[in-house]
């Protein structure tokens, strides 16, 4: 389970700034083309890191494997089986502020465990999930008693608990302080060896990638949206600065993001 297959995938907007009665070069076009032409592979278990400029269609696609939209062309197959609709039984999306505010710690993670009937199982789970994620003593708190990092664990928790066969997550990291960021980021690797189900995160730090992905794919603008699709072969924990094949990489990833001086 958890297998991904995006076949030739284009999606276009309508164009909200087009004017029937100009013809300004700028303002003629009725559609914009956000992606085109896609097509990846993402095998059962693989953590995916996609990167690239923000606006170039990582969200679009997110939400397209999600279910949330529809692609305007081509299929996005799950399993061999076309992505319709939303599916939280298999799907879970990791958004900021996911936490329930009335809910404690505890209450928020045994959320994604309704199903399970066997009362002391559900504990036992709940309890071991918070241990994870370094949260045993805060059950009994409410998120706003949380600090931002400790609200993003628990928040990692509860998609986790639910065991979907895809975690879903868009810039998991975003706002989080460096430190804390380093020690989420560690917290997502040894989740995933842990669950080893399917992980597409999109991140904005080439770092994140090649600590974290199994796959790394670059996104550009459309027609050319995925610029690279990238096999990472490479033991966890990850040293980038140790690892030859990855500070190689890392060179290779910032020339195609379009940065030249830390190369
Ligand atoms: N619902 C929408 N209607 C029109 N344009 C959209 C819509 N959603 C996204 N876009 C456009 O699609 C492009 C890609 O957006 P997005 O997927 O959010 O990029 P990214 O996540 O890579 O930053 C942007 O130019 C954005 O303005
Ligand atoms: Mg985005």
């Amino acid at each position: 389970m958890g297998r991904i297959l995006i076949q030739d995938v284009a999606k276009r907007y309508l164009n909200r700034r087009y004017n029937e009665r100009t013809n300004d070069a700028h303002t003629t076009k009725k559609t914009i083309t956000v992606l085109e032409h896609v097509s990846l592979e993402f095998q059962d278990g693989e953590m995916v890191c996609i990167l690239g400029p923000s606006g170039c269609g990582k969200s679009t696609l997110l939400r397209m494997v999600a279910g949330f939209e529809s692609a305007t062309s081509g299929k996005i197959l799950i399993d061999d089986q076309p992505v319709i609709e939303p599916s939280s039984d298999y799907i879970f999306v990791f958004q900021h502020n996911g936490l329930l505010p009335w809910m404690t710690v505890w209450e928020n993670v045994e959320l994604g465990l309704r199903h399970l009937n066997n009362e002391q199982e559900k504990t036992d789970t709940i309890q071991e999930y918070i241990d994870m994620v370094e949260l045993e003593g805060f059950e009994s708190y409410y998120p706003h008693q949380l600090s931002g990092g400790m609200q993003r664990r628990a928040e990692l928790a509860r998609a986790i608990v639910v065991n979907p066969e895809l975690l879903i997550m868009d810039e998991p990291f975003s706002g989080l302080d460096f430190l804390t960021h380093l020690k989420m980021r560690e917290e997502v690797v040894n989740m995933h060896q842990f669950i080893k189900k399917t992980i597409v995160v999109v991140t904005h730090d080439i770092d994140d990638a090649l600590v974290m992905a199994d796959r790394v794919v670059v996104m550009g603008n459309a027609p050319n949206n995925v610029v690279l699709d990238r096999k990472l072969d490479f033991p966890h924990p990850r040293n980038i600065e140790k690892v030859d094949g990855l500070r190689e990489l890392r060179d290779e990833l910032y020339l195609m993001l379009g940065v030249n001086y830390a190369v």
